[in-house]
């Protein structure tokens, strides 16, 4: 049966006290509801609606970069959960199956737990998750009778027996689409808030002989960001679940608290990760590699085996082969680096491929910008690039060629060839003596007058 996920995300997010949207914060290098994607993507969603309001139009403009696919409903006034939903409606009209309610500010709903959810649905008309919480505050209370849920309560209304019950509502709620569609079109907003609360629906279904359950699952799960201090709490709810998989997954963490993990990493077996490493989005770092210290990863591939930093900076686009060897203070973006290459020391390669077993010597540059276009370097293999060779693309070396030091090259290199492009040497016999005589003598004349 197919589903679709509706993401919550029109809420103000007041307490961030930002000009951003709550849902644009990022946790993990991800902007918070594609938290929520990533957590219903497991359902396969036949469709994605995501409810904005306040700053729709950024929001919409991040979520199709990610998705391209994305629908976009936009609640022009925020009346509550229900109304919000509601708005969803349209964007799905056609589409069978069930609906998952999920929040654009809360991250991390696990795959599994949906998946339970899912499972209850075959029982039940509607499936609400719920929690026990350590403290339920103002949550949204579960009441219920064996395995059914009666009504779900919400802190504001709730009476005190209510009040003392400590089985919470996540917010996140399946049913079929159509039925949920229906029973939140009935929902009314006579209650303490006089918002439309998307809670009701349960009430309402059981009234109209539908079933209702709840799901429980872990209190982290349903952690929700409404301020910075919970931005940061859900920072390193997500770093600290990172470290452990990476661990579990036998990657050797020397100071697990330095590394910084983002939502898509992933590291391969034997990795060895060096304290005080930041991997940004998109990077994949296959078995035996090393990172060593204070290097930062995005957007790139690092094959089995290779070596990086330490303070070596990977951008997208660079693409290193098994055994490669990035050293200290070098810099690469959009590049191919061969296998057991090496460019070990204080180097920018960008746009630019180099050759299996090749040498980039030290300070090496490919100037790959002329002020408004970017240009390629290709590099052969088993090459040599001597020191300080600034390399002006559109430029190739070939394969076996070399360049001399210093050389500033702007002409192609054949095959096997050397390039050399810098002024020869000229000795001045005696020169460092009589120039600094003759610089102390002008001194000495300056000071007499
Ligand atoms: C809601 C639940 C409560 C639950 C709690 C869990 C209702 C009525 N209450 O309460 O039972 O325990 O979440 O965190 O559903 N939103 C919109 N449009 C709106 C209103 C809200 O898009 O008009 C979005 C918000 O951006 C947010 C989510 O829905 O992502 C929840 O809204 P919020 O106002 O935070 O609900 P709570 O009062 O916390
Ligand atoms: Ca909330």
């Amino acid at each position: 049966m197919p589903t679709s996920l509706i993401i919550l995300a029109a809420g103000q997010g007041t307490r961030m006290n930002s000009d951003l949207p709550k849902v644009l914060h990022e946790v993990a290098g991800a902007p918070l509801f594609a938290h929520a994607m990533g957590s219903g993507a497991a359902l396969e969603p036949e469709r994605t609606v995501l409810v904005v309001g306040h700053g729709a139009e950024a929001v919409r403009k991040a979520a199709e970069e990610i998705d391209p696919e994305i629908a976009i409903a936009v609640q022009e006034e925020q009346l509550g959960t229900a109304h919000a939903v509601l708005q969803a409606r349209a964007a799905l009209d056609g589409v069978s199956g069930d609906a998952v309610v999920l929040y654009g500010d809360t991250p991390f709903i696990r795959p599994e737990t949906l998946e339970r959810m899912a499972e209850a649905r075959r029982n039940h008309a509607v499936v609400v998750l719920g929690f026990e919480a350590a403290d339920p505050a103002r949550y949204g209370r579960l009441v219920m009778e064996g395995e059914d849920l009666l009504r779900i309560v919400e802190f504001k209304d709730a009476s005190e027996a209510e009040r003392a019950i400590r089985f919470c509502n996540s917010g996140v709620v399946m049913a079929d689409a159509a039925t949920l569609f229906d029973l939140a079109g009935a929902v009314g907003n006579d209650n303490a808030s006089g918002e439309y609360y998307l809670t009701d629906i349960v009430e309402i279904a059981r009234a109209r002989g539908l079933s209702a359950t709840a799901v429980s699952c872990d209190e982290a799960e349903t952690m929700g960001v409404n301020s910075r201090s919970d931005l940061a709490a859900a920072e390193a709810a997500f770093q600290a679940r990172a470290r452990a998989e990476a661990l579990d997954n036998g990657v050797t963490l020397i100071a697990p608290e330095t590394v910084f993990f983002s939502a898509d990493t992933y590291l391969g077996r034997d990795a060895l990760i060096e304290p005080n490493v930041i991997f940004g989005p998109g990077v994949t770092v296959e078995t035996g590699a090393r990172i060593r210290g204070f290097s930062h990863l995005e957007g790139c591939h690092v094959g089995a085996g290779a070596t990086v930093g330490p303070f070596a900076r990977l951008r997208p686009g660079a693409e290193l082969a098994n055994d490669a060897h990035i050293g200290n203070f070098v810099e690469i973006k959009n590049a191919e680096i061969g296998e057991g290459a090496k460019v070990n020391h204080l180097t920018y390669i960008g746009d630019a491929s180099v050759g299996e077993a090749t040498n980039i010597g030290a300070g090496t540059v490919t100037c790959n910008y002329d002020g408004v276009m970017k240009h390629r370097t290709e590099i052969g293999a088993r090459s040599f690039i001597g020191s300080d060779t600034m390399l002006v693309a559109p430029v190739r070396v070939g394969d076996d060629a070399m360049t001399a030091t210093g050389s500033v090259i702007t002409k192609d290199i054949p095959d096997g060839a050397l390039g050399v492009a810098r002024v020869r040497q000229d000795n001045k016999p005696g020169f460092k003596i009589k120039f600094f005589e003759k610089l102390k003598a002008a001194k000495a004349a300056k000071k007499d007058t």
